[in-house]
């Protein structure tokens, strides 16, 4: 048996990092994580940092990789009507921008560092039942690698002061709290009739800020990840099998999507991974009942256009580090009552934006003609309004106080 302070469940970016903010602050924590080392590091997600999740990597000396190899990006282009529009950040935001440093970058940044300072980050460990949530002593039962083998080997137990389920949308976390009768659990979701196929490709990115591109064939997105490797997105319909997408029928969409009246060319080369990503907005509330404290994607998920999901991730375990801090050192439980309401303020706001920017950027297959204006004067007004253009910039940037 092992006793923590705080048992965390999920190396993901929400979990890894509040170890090593707890860490900081002189808190003891374990990580218990499903996958291996390998998968964590190289499963391709996002990666458009808020200005604010730049700070607090920064602040916790994290910021070191990020800003050698990370893009500052000072504006976004929204594609439409054939032509492009750009938000400029920095003069509708009071001057701030955005990063574009891949999350899997952030999840090796953070791997190496609670390993460097001597954190316990127990990988192909997966947690099978948090019990004790109610009580002042909670327990985490887990089954952990067997020495070579992967996960599978006897079950241990993990007691704790404080649980934290950063597991993500699948993880065990939220299924727990709901169970318990006292919580009153409550959850919002609304699905998207489409998806994302995402593409990495070893081409140097054919813009210099990302493009959001309404085409009347779907949506389109270029990112990048650096200056010799883009990524790629195309709305697909939910069912899409990655069997019916060889490399040059996604190149070819792409190219007819990002197609504008002008000059551009759509750069192609060789494609190193491909994945679909279903669409979903789901919130939970609330994140809390007694020890048992959800963070990141374990209790909301968004649609990837508005890039805020690790946003969201960091913004949660930012707020529970300090408030975690004063109730085990202080005895002040003012800021893990307050934990829920507090994080579920920017989440709606951000559920919000992110399903604005969706809705006016795809096209959903069962809405009609009427539906298809409607989208294209919207985003006629944001690229002739600045009051217009301010909102998505500022959403985009991240909005701290909401
Ligand atoms: N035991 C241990 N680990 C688990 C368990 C379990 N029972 N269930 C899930 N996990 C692990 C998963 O393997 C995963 O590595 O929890 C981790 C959750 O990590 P993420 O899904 O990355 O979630 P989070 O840290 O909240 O990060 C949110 O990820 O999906 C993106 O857009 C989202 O960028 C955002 C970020
Ligand atoms: C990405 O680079 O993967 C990315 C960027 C912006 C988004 C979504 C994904 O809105």
């Amino acid at each position: 048996m092992t006793r923590t302070e705080v048992a965390i469940i999920g190396a993901g970016p929400a979990g890894l990092l509040l170890s090593h903010l707890l860490h900081q602050r002189g808190i003891d924590s374990v990580v218990l994580e499903a996958r291996s080392r390998e998968y964590v590091e190289h499963r391709q997600r996002a990666g458009m940092l808020e200005q604010g999740t730049v700070d607090v990597l920064r602040a916790s000396g994290l910021g070191d990789r990020m800003d050698r190899v990370g893009l500052v990006h000072h504006g976004i282009e929204l594609r439409f009507d054939r032509r492009g529009h750009r938000i400029d950040f920095p003069s509708l935001t009071g001057g701030k921008s955005v990063m574009v440093y891949a999350q899997t970058e952030i999840v090796k940044d953070l791997v190496a560092r609670r390993l460097a300072d001597g954190g316990a980050v127990l990988f192909e460990s997966e947690a099978v039942a948090l019990e004790g949530a109610e009580s002042d002593t909670p327990l985490v039962r887990f089954r952990p690698a067997a020495a070579g083998e992967g996960a599978g080997g006897p079950e241990q137990e993990l007691r704790c002061d404080v649980i934290v389920a950063c597991d993500g949308y699948h993880g065990i976390g939220r299924p727990t709290l709901a169970a318990l009768p006292a919580a009153g659990l409550r959850m919002w979701a609304r699905d998207y009739p489409f998806a994302w196929l995402g593409v990495l490709a070893d081409v140097a990115p054919s813009c210099d800020e990302l493009i959001y591109a309404r085409h009347e064939r779907g949506f389109a997105l270029h990112s990048m990840r650096s200056p010799s490797v883009s990524r790629l997105y195309l709305q697909v319909p939910p069912d899409a099998d990655l069997a019916d997408w060889p490399d040059e029928r996604i190149w070819d969409e792409l190219e007819a999507r990002f197609e504008v009246d002008g000059d551009f060319k759509l750069g192609r080369g060789p494609i190193t991974e491909k994945s679909i990503t279903p669409m979903r907005s789901f919130v939970c509330s609330p994140m809390r009942h007694g020890r048992l404290f959800l963070a990141g994607d374990a209790a909301h998920i968004v649609p990837p256009t508005g890039a805020k999901g690790l946003n969201l991730a960091v913004s949660d375990v930012t707020l529970l580090a300090t408030a975690l801090t004063r109730w085990l050192r202080g005895g002040d439980p003012s800021g893990v009552d307050n934990y829920s309401q507090a994080a579920l303020r920017r989440i709606w706001r951000a559920e919000h934006f992110s399903y604005l920017m969706t809705r006016m950027l795809h096209v959903d297959p069962a809405a009609d003609a009427f539906d298809h204006q409607l989208a294209l004067a919207q985003l006629r007004y944001i690229a002739s309004s600045a009051a217009a253009a301010a909102t998505i910039a500022e959403n985009y940037v991240g909005l701290t106080s909401v």
